[in-house]
């Protein structure tokens, strides 16, 4: 019998399979719904210190190979996530969590982390590093300067495991730099990719949701070739204490083979979660175990970045 048992850092996991932040994490009520299903573990909404209302709707919207979402991180605050997760280290002590954030500013980022780091939280932190849809805000790991400026001050002071979660590049070059900065830092991990930003959609002559004139991150079907590129090039460039989490396009359990198959240590599923609800992960665990046994895999790390070249 296959096993899509994994680990990321000294933790372990039942199986690779998670949502993606964004999707079925705003609340208990939905995270308690993936840790009632075949998911490993869970991540929750990407924290700020204040709780948000986000973006006017309507700001999400389901098209057939994918979505457009322009949320504006709608979350609870860092209080109620990480006081539930506190809750969660009492009564599952053998599970181990995600716990993503970030500051609305680098000052609000460190606030948020010397807070987890003089917390009880025993998990993982994600330190967001991608949300394309607060207006007036870029994506912070576009600009490389600023992120291995802010990654220095953090290890300053943060010891606990960290990972990024980043947008997707689209330059070798790019590849490139991106990973010189991150192999400076003791990262746990990183996570490839948040959504592909300010895409646009459109219904007849109008754009299908309101924020930023109809802007917004695409999700789905449409992004997995972006999505295993980035996850591959980082295994490829990373040192290798640095385990990438693949996110992208992943519809079906042939899409999570190919993103351990370019080296993802873990697989989140954003679009196909909001779409087909947490009994999803029961699905796409079965037809990646068929796929692992027809081919004689018993674990991932038989097939795990082991992708072959022409
Ligand atoms: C939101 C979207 C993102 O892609 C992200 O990383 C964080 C937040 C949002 O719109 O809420």
């Amino acid at each position: 019998m296959s096993s899509t048992k994994t680990k990321i850092g000294n933790y372990e996991f039942q199986n690779c399979l998670m949502n993606a932040a964004g999707v079925y994490c705003y609340n208990r009520e939905e995270l308690e719904k993936i840790i009632n299903s075949e998911a490993g573990s869970f991540v929750t909404k990407t924290a700020t210190l204040n709780i948000r209302e986000g973006n006017p709707s309507p700001r999400y919207y389901d098209t057939n190979l994918g979505c457009i979402n322009s949320m504006g991180l709608p979350n609870l605050g860092f209080d109620y996530y990480l006081g539930y997760l506190l809750e969660l280290q009492k009564t599952m002590p053998e599970c181990t969590f995600f716990f993503s954030l970030v500051g609305l500013s680098q000052e609000e980022t460190h606030i948020l982390l010397k807070r987890v780091q003089e917390s009880e939280f025993k998990g993982l932190t994600e330190l967001n590093l991608s949300c394309p849809n607060v207006p007036g805000k870029p994506q912070i790991a576009y600009d490389l300067e600023t992120t291995e400026k802010l990654l220095t001050e953090i290890f300053n002071y943060f010891k606990k495991p960290l990972g990024i979660k980043l947008p997707p590049y689209f330059d070798m070059v790019h590849f490139n730099q991106a990973a010189e900065v991150f192999n400076k830092f003791p990262l746990t991990f990183i996570n490839c990719v948040n959504s592909i930003g300010n895409g646009l959609v459109i219904n007849d002559e109008t754009v299908v949701i309101k924020p930023k004139n109809g802007f917004g991150g695409i999700g789905g079907e449409y992004i997995k070739p972006t999505a295993l590129a980035n996850v591959h090039a980082f295994y490829q460039r990373l040192k290798p204490s640095i385990q990438i989490i693949g996110t992208g396009g992943v519809l079906t359990g042939r899409d999570a083979f190919e993103h351990i198959l370019c080296g993802a240590s873990m697989v989140q599923i954003g679009t196909t979660l909001q779409k087909e609800g947490p009994e999803v992960f029961k699905r796409i665990t079965e037809e990646l175990k068929a796929i692992m046994e027809e081919k004689g895999y018993k674990t991932l790390e038989d097939f795990r970045g082991k992708l072959k070249y022409l």
